[in-house]
């Protein structure tokens, strides 16, 4: 297979920040084989999560989510590697954490608490589009 070098924009939300999971979301994405190029522990704002999750604004999860997400801080990475946007989503797991594979960052770490909102300990980029989209938002010039 020819190389597709890739950036992808990695989230580790305020509940794995809590829960002191930070090590080992990075561990695995370094274990796999991805570099990470960028890290930054940030407390997100109102605009930047509206900008980040643009393509949620109107669904019932929206508020929760936005809400949750600037409940404490975030760690904003970049990793790069060969197909590492669909590779980092295959490390993350399915959404719902509950239901999320074992082996997975989800299915291993997280599960549905209760809450308004699934807490999934993560994010990735889904496309090459969402990455280079997101990864100007979060690092501008970068
Ligand atoms: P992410 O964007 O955070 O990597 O997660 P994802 O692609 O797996 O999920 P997405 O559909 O983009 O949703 C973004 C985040 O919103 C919350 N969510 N809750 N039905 C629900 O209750 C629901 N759907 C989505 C989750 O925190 C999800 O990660
Ligand atoms: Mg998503």
């Amino acid at each position: 297979m020819t190389q597709d070098v890739q950036r992808t924009l990695i989230l580790i939300k305020p509940d794995g920040v809590r829960r002191g999971l930070v090590g080992e979301v990075l561990r695995r994405v370094e274990a796999k084989g991805y570099t990470i190029t960028a890290l930054e522990l940030r407390l997100a704002d109102d605009e930047l999560l509206a900008e980040h999750y643009a393509e949620h604004e109107g669904k019932p999860f929206y508020t929760p989510l936005v809400d949750f997400m600037r409940s404490g801080p975030v760690v904003v990475a970049v990793a790069q590697g060969h197909r590492v946007i669909e590779g980092f989503r295959s490390l993350a797991g399915t959404t719902d954490p509950t239901g999320a594979a074992p082996g997975t960052i989800r299915g291993d770490l997280g599960r549905d608490w209760g809450l308004k909102v699934a807490q999934n300990l993560v994010h990735g980029s889904d496309s090459p589009k969402s990455a280079a989209r997101e990864i100007g938002l979060w690092f501008p010039g970068l």
